[in-house]
């Protein structure tokens, strides 16, 4: 149990002992940290039925827990506030039992849930780019902090390999090799290896995208073969299971290089055949109905304050859309995975889309009420113009490229503060790159999600400030600290009784963990444990800037002290373990 928890147990009681609910002992961090370090305000709240005046009903409450061992003092003030100051005995046990548990004492749900993390998103034949990067980053995250909790996680990409744009990209290869097999009809046998290559498709792509958008006839003809492929003309499938494994391949290593691993690498294209079945489900509901030769289901309803149109499900030549196998594949993830919740990482812009395909699922009985799903929407990342990152040329930021400038970033940042100077070439260029990760999570993960932020990689590499690189060199530098402690024959000890103000507002902070853990997981906000963590890691470098733990004098302090910065190097490491990022073991 959290230490706010146990406090709002024990000023509960108080409560409950005079006849009142016992939620007005709910405690929070103080808002004014010289008059206590938690204050409870339930006294304001509870003092029309307790028919007392707020203060009077605060006054007793700190008078019933203010002799308390726990407490150094309890003091009703203003209005009707409950501050509440710790006994330094208590204080250091509690953090104590934090460094002896397991799990640091995070928190642990009592009701494991299994939650499917839709994130990443890429699509066949383009590159990965700087749109993939905040979902990717936010998603495994959230998907770190629910496994963390003890939720089962299964992390699904959900690669875009089955709608319009497949079309579009066979026509552009016929275009470029008629003469290929994939296009004969009468063909069995086709090339064993791709045409194209992933570059190829990338640059292919936009240009047959244009091409039918000034063309109705070549529109028409890609809207045939994504059909035809769907409906599973053997050729369009060779070629189209190429392309998706060139696409792959490179996505799966730029992920890889970003340190982010899926369970699962299902596609829209893995629910084709439930479809058909799947409509015919929703068909049930009475919902269903035809527009125009299309197939679509009536979603909006009477209190909509924005009207929602109807969903297609189908095409009037009977094509699957975006949303057709968005639906498919809750079926699926509910009937065959299991899932409890879905949660989709996926940029705001995507709303519309989600809200449709979620009040679809929901009115035609698709999902059973009790099974959660979620549109976790984010803002865009920006270049120093405000406007959505783009190259210098305007063009689209691979996401190999961007991770390549904050590499660079971060290795002339490492050279001109002197660090990893000595090191062998490889281990400095391993420093680079972890360095310029944590720069750019952090980066994105310290906004909120749904926020815009500006990329900014000299800021974001810099190793002051709330940034990735100064939490990662807060952890090098308590592992230093501590072996060259165990150099001198020191370990660390039990810790007693704070000695000095920074090192007991170093061990309040970390008290606060499971809150921020708990409310980032509950709000599917991770840039709440970013901003813990760098309080955290202030409250280390105060700490250790204020009391020279090395050269203590007190043993038993300098013990204590060294116990402290374990279990902040502790936790901070675990926090950031959450957040995807990596920690050198030195730099
Ligand atoms: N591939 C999609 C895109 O690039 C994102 C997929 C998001 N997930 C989903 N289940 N729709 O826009």
């Amino acid at each position: 149990m959290s230490l706010i928890s146990h406090l709002g147990e024990v000023f509960g009681s108080a409560f409950q002992e005079l006849g009142l609910d016992s939620e007005y002992g709910k405690v929070f961090p103080s808002q004014r940290p010289e008059l206590g370090d938690f204050q409870c305000n339930g006294a304001l709240a509870a003092a029309r039925s307790a028919r007392q005046p707020p203060s009077r009903l605060a006054t007793t409450v700190a008078e019933m827990t203010g002799t308390d061992s726990r407490f150094q003092s309890v003091t009703a003030a203003g209005p009707g506030f409950v501050n509440i100051k710790l006994s330094d005995g208590f204080l250091a046990e509690w953090v104590e039992d934090m460094a002896s548990d397991s799990h640091l004492g995070a928190p642990r749900v009592s009701r494991p849930l299994h939650i499917v993390v839709d994130y990443g998103g890429p699509n066949v034949a383009k590159p990965m780019h700087v749109g993939h990067l905040r979902s990717t980053i936010i998603g495994d995250a959230l998907a770190r902090i629910f496994a963390r909790v003890g939720h089962r996680v299964t992390r699904d990409p959900h690669f875009g390999d089955w709608g319009t744009q497949m079309g579009m990209l066979i026509i552009g290869v016929r275009e470029r090799f008629p003469q290929l097999a994939y296009f004969d009809c009468n063909a069995r046998t086709f090339p064993a290896r791709s045409p194209v290559s992933l570059a190829d498709l990338a640059e292919m792509y936009p240009q047959v995208a244009a091409e039918c958008a000034a063309s109705p006839q070549l529109a028409e003809q890609a809207r045939r073969a994504t059909l035809e492929l769907q409906e599973g003309r053997p050729g369009y499938r060779a070629l189209w299971k190429q392309m998706v494994q060139v696409s792959l391949e490179s996505q799966r290593a730029d992920f890889a290089r970003l340190g982010v691993e899926f369970d699962l690498w299902y596609g829209e294209s893995t629910v084709a055949d439930r479809v058909e079945g799947m409509i015919a489900r929703m068909e049930e509901s009475g919902l269903v109905t035809e527009s125009e030769g299309a197939t679509v289901v009536e979603v909006a309803m009477a209190d909509d304050k924005a009207p929602l149109p109807p969903l297609m499900l189908c095409k009037s030549d009977g094509a699957a859309l975006y949303a057709t196998t968005d639906l498919a594949t809750i079926e699926m993830r509910v009937d065959d995975l299991g899932a409890d919740s879905i949660l989709y990482v996926v940029d705001a812009r995507q709303a519309d889309h989600f809200r449709g395909v979620f009040r679809a699922a929901r009115l035609t009985g698709l999902v059973p009420p009790a099974v959660g799903l979620e549109h976790i929407g984010f803002g865009t990342m920006n270049g120093p113009d405000g406007r959505p990152f783009r190259t210098r040329e305007g063009g689209v930021v691979r996401l190999g490229d961007l991770i390549d400038q904050v590499t660079e970033a971060a290795r002339r940042r490492l050279e001109e503060n002197d660090m990893a100077k000595a090191y062998p070439e490889s281990e400095r260029r391993a420093v680079a790159e972890a360095v310029g990760l944590a720069a750019l999570k952090f980066g994105d993960l310290s906004t909120h999600r749904a926020s815009n932020y500006v990329f900014d990689p000299d800021r974001f590499v810099s190793f002051s400030g709330k940034t990735g690189p100064y939490l990662q060199y807060g952890v090098v530098r308590i592992r230093s600290l501590l072996a060259r402690a165990a150099r001198q024959g020191l370990a660390p000890g039990r810790l007693g009784p704070p000695a000095h103000p920074a090192e007991r507002r170093l061990m309040l902070a970390l008290t606060l963990m499971p809150e921020a853990i708990n409310r980032a997981a509950s709000e599917r906000a991770p840039h709440h444990l970013a901003e813990y963590c760098y309080r955290v890691a202030v409250g280390f470098t105060r700490f250790y800037d204020q009391c020279h733990i090395l050269s203590e004098p007190d043993p038993g302090r300098r013990d204590a002290w060294l116990g402290l910065a374990d279990i902040t190097g502790r936790v901070l490491s675990m926090l950031l373990d959450i957040l995807g990022i990596d920690v050198p073991d030195r730099m």
